[in-house]
């Protein structure tokens, strides 16, 4: 994946960015760490396309990320699990595949088996959200932003509201994802998930990418914002 920042700054009622300019090539695992409010969410989402920043652009493998066909090429996974309520675990996904892109119901179904599956969700699917955990229900929201075949998918602390086991069970679906050849952007405070899964790390800090590199720049700090970030995270 290449990944383009030209210039981003993002201001809500303060500026939350601050005229970030970088480039990365070549990685497939980028996770996004840092303490709250550092900007995280901001950059994903801008990252993502679904949201626009308030000067500067974005490109994602050479392309404008406001664009309708980068859009329609990714998937993102929110810290809540944001499925319908009032449908099952598969209709969430089917009625995506067959009202955005433009699927058969019987096609429909087969790719949500099919995802849903993956997550080992075989004896769930056909449940509302509210009547699985809230792990369940997050490998639900998994196979749906998988199920539009999207090459990259960004999850911003979809472990967030889950507990320690169901945070677990979760982490390890998606490392089971990297077979599949796609791109993961990953926001998230499990460092072990990040030794593991990730093959570049960004570390935000005010609005700033403040340090970044391999996963090792976890275990040799140069700066003394992320040496603190870390003795606060361990
Ligand atoms: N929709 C919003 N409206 C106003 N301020 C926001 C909004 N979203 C985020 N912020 C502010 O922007 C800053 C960065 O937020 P965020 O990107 O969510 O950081 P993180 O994900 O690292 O916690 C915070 O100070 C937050 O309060
Ligand atoms: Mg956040």
């Amino acid at each position: 994946m290449n990944i383009k920042l030209n210039h981003i700054t993002h201001t809500y009622d303060i500026d939350v960015l601050h005229d970030i300019t970088f480039e990365l090539d070549g990685y497939h695992s980028v996770a996004i760490i840092g303490v709250s409010g550092s900007g995280k969410s901001t950059l994903i989402r801008l990252m993502s396309g679904l949201e626009k920043p308030s000067t500067g652009f974005v490109n994602i493998n050479d392309m404008p990320v406001s664009r309708e066909d980068y859009k329609r090429h990714v998937g993102f996974v929110f810290q809540n699990h944001n499925l319908f309520p009032h449908l099952t675990l598969k209709r969430n996904i089917t009625l995506i595949l067959e009202k955005t892109r433009g699927k058969t119901p019987e096609e429909a179904n087969t790719i949500a088996e099919h995802y849903l599956s993956m997550l080992h969700l075989e004896t769930q699917m056909n449940k509302l959200p509210k009547n699985v955990s809230g792990g369940q229900a997050q490998r639900a929201s998994i196979a749906r932003a998988l199920s539009i075949d999207p090459n990259i998918i960004f999850l911003d602390e979809p472990t967030a509201s889950l507990d320690p086991i169901l945070t677990h069970e979760v982490l390890e679906a998606i490392k089971n994802l990297k077979s599949l050849g796609k791109s993961f952007v990953f926001v998230t405070h499990v460092l072990s998930f990040v030794r593991d899964f990730a093959d570049y790390v960004i570390f935000m800090h005010d609005g700033l990418i403040h340090e970044h590199g391999k996963p090792t720049i976890l275990d040799q700090p140069k700066t003394p914002e992320l040496k603190n970030f870390m003795d606060k995270v361990k």
